[in-house]
């Protein structure tokens, strides 16, 4: 079994694998990464494979700290000094003029690179012990749930990994907000941990690129962070499922008492509507309501502030088609 409970030694023997090449998970604040050293193009090609991710979507590099960043990135740009100083370590990614020494594949040949300094013990011991950058998406199959747990991990890809840490449940729950300073208005690729607002607050408006086939940032895809079981997302809550269907609900708030019990299976983001709560829990609910055997998931509605706009935005995807 690859899971082993993040422990000082376990850390360092995950450092070693990744410093000779290999492929370890490891808990962050946000979901769960599979990490290679970011500077190994054949190490990071093997993430490409066991994610099954098209190779037109670049990774984001993490470092320990900014002293990390020249080797990846041109770190000039006083917005990204602003940004950095305000939201780092944590769950912020900037998008930023690439150094040479950042492989082609990390990048999908872009000229800007993604990075981010992760505020996870864990991830900042792996980080320290390996002494190099670590290029690692979510530790999930290309367009499937995000992981929050390291089991969600091992049920997905663990044969494919040399090691999983387990650092326990990711405590914010939603990926990074990533924002792109390589051109002169800085852009939104993907709302996120970090809420817009406070970032505008800091470096104005941002621009908001529309979503296609052909993104600027991949994770702009349509559909992706999607469970199997087809997600339809509610216009307001106390919905009726049809009947004779197995109806799974995703709630928001406490569900109506009347309602849940025509649901086959229920899972509550946050019985009081607290979004931080519920940004935690989102892809575990996902995971559970996923596994039990339903037809369909109907999601409750999300304000749309704060968290709650990265919420929407996962929850808005797992509705998309695939195409
Ligand atoms: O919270 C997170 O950001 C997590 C943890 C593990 O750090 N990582 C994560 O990685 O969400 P991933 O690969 O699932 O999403 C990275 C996104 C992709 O949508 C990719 O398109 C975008 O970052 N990205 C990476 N490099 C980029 C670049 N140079 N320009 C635009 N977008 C980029
Ligand atoms: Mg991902």
């Amino acid at each position: 079994m690859p899971v082993v409970p993040a422990t000082e030694a376990s850390i360092r023997r995950a450092a070693d694998i990744v410093r000779r090449g290999g492929l370890v998970a490891f808990p962050t604040e946000t979901v769960y990464g599979l990490g290679a050293d970011a500077f190994s193009a054949t190490a990071c090609a093997r993430i490409f494979e066991v994610k099954r991710r098209p190779r037109f979507d670049p990774l984001i590099v993490h470092v320990e700290g900014e002293e990390d960043l020249p080797s990846v990135c041109a770190f000039e740009d006083e917005r990204a000094r602003r940004l950095a100083l305000s939201f780092w370590p944590g769950p912020l990614t900037l998008v930023l003029p690439r150094a040479e020494r950042v492989p082609d594949i990390v990048t999908a040949g872009l000229s800007t690179v993604a990075v981010r300094v992760p505020s996870h013990p864990v991830a900042r011991a792996l980080l320290a012990a390996a002494g190099c950058p670590i290029a690692a998406p979510s530790a999930n199959p290309f367009g499937y749930i995000s992981p929050t747990l390291a089991s969600h991990v091992d049920g997905q890809i663990g044969d494919q990994v040399d090691l999983i840490l387990d650092g326990g449940p990711c405590t914010v729950g939603v990926e990074s907000t990533i924002v792109d300073l390589s051109s002169e208005r800085p852009a939104l690729l993907r709302p996120g941990a970090t809420e817009t607002e406070r970032i505008e607050a800091l470096v104005g408006p941002l621009e908001r690129p529309a979503r296609s086939d052909a993104p600027r940032a991949p994770g702009q895809l349509a559909s992706h962070y999607a469970p199997r079981t087809p997600v339809v997302l509610l216009e307001r809550r106390a919905f009726a499922p049809p009947h004779g269907t197995r109806a799974g609900l995703l709630a928001f708030g406490t569900p109506d008492a009347g309602m849940a019990s025509r649901y086959t299976a229920v899972e509550t983001l946050s019985v009081s509507g607290d979004l931080r709560e519920a940004a935690a829990n989102l892809f575990a609910c996902l995971h559970r309501l996923d596994r039990a055997g339903l037809d369909v998931i109907y999601a409750e509605p999300v304000p749309d502030e704060g968290l709650g706009a990265a919420i929407r935005d996962r929850l808005g995807r797992a509705a998309a088609e695939p195409r």
